[in-house]
Parts: C-alpha cells; structure tokens; sequence
C-alpha cells in the first residue's frame, strides 16, 4: 500500500484482484511468503504430531507399574492435545490451498520427533521430555521463519508452541518425581 492518498485508487485494485482470483480461495497477492514452502513445512509438523500422538497412545496404554495411573492419564492427555495441534494444521493447510499429507507411508522420515516405545516408565518419560524439545526448537524455528510473511500461520504455531511448552514441563516434573531428584546433568 503507498501514501495514503492512493489508499481509494488501491482498494479498486484489491477490490479487482479479489473478483479475479476466486480460485486463489484465501490467498491474495500480498501472501508474503511461497506457499508451497509454507505447505511443505506444516506437513513435516503434521508428521511429527502424528508421530507424537500414537508415542503418547502407546504410553498411554501401556505404562505399567503402580505409580503409573496419575501418568497414563498425562500421557492421555497429551495425545489429545497432540491431535488437536495436527488438526489445527491440516485446517490451516487447506486454507493454504494445500494438501495435509496423512500417508502414513514415509511418516517417520517425515516427521522431526521419534516414535520410542521405551522399557519403562522412566524411559517413556525420558521419550516423551525428548520428543517435546525436539517439537519446540522446530516450532520456534518455524514461528520465526513466517514472522510477518503469514501471520496467521505464525499465531497458529505460537499457540502450538506454548502447548509444546507445557507439555516439556509436565515430562521434566514427571521425570523428577519418578527418578526423585532434580535433572541438572545437560
Ligand atoms: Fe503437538
Ligand atoms: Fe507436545
């Protein structure tokens, strides 16, 4: 947009492009990143969310021992958050005009974090803390790679993140009552 002087003489141009380009659905011409590469990146946290939820479901259910209830209802908990983050993706990737890519051939390669049983309880917490830092550094990367380029897409990713936020920190509190003692090594 130029001086605000030229602001009536834009709005007929804006008013002309959003005539033209139905096709376009919600991406206008002043989109200000490549969509592809935006698509492309939502699909490799779509993977790493599905990865996240079936790691939790399996925790869920299988997590034994006698202090395991309290934590299995965690783990619970977590896949379902973790499935409402990879729905809030897919719905932003078809407002993109995109396709969310569900396959679940090459869904490990695709996704950042790893799909760890774990031995036990201590193990699957460990798993779960490591998985949940591995989603934040990539969402952090992400929130700064669409800064003012997608907005939108931005704010969608902060929120994940902050959930991403809450989840290390229930791990990392797991971790240290079940191992009964702070985690200071690096
Ligand atoms: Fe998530
Ligand atoms: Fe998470």
């Amino acid at each position: 947009m130029g001086a605000p002087g030229s602001f009536l003489n834009d709005i007929k141009e804006i008013r002309q492009r959003a005539r033209r380009h139905l096709s376009d659905g919600a991406i206008t011409k002043n989109y200000g990143g490549k969509v592809e590469d935006a698509i492309t990146l939502l699909n490799h946290a779509v993977a790493t969310e599905i990865v996240c939820v079936l790691r939790y479901k399996f925790h869920a259910v299988c997590a034994t021992g006698l202090a395991s209830e309290a934590v299995k209802e965690e783990f619970a908990q977590h896949a379902k958050e973790e499935g409402e983050h990879l729905d809030m993706l897919a719905e932003r990737i078809n407002q993109l005009g995109g396709k969310p890519n569900l396959n679940p051939d090459g869904l490990g390669q695709r996704a950042a974090s790893e799909y760890v049983e774990g031995a036990n309880l201590i193990e699957m917490i460990k798993e779960d803390l490591i998985a949940e830092r591995i989603a934040i550094e990539t969402y952090r990367e992400m929130v700064r790679y669409f800064g003012d380029k997608d907005s939108t897409t931005r704010v969608l990713l902060e929120r994940i993140l902050a959930q991403e936020e809450e989840h290390a920190n229930d791990m990392h509190d797991l971790l240290v009552t079940h191992e009964g003692r702070p985690m200071l090594e690096k």
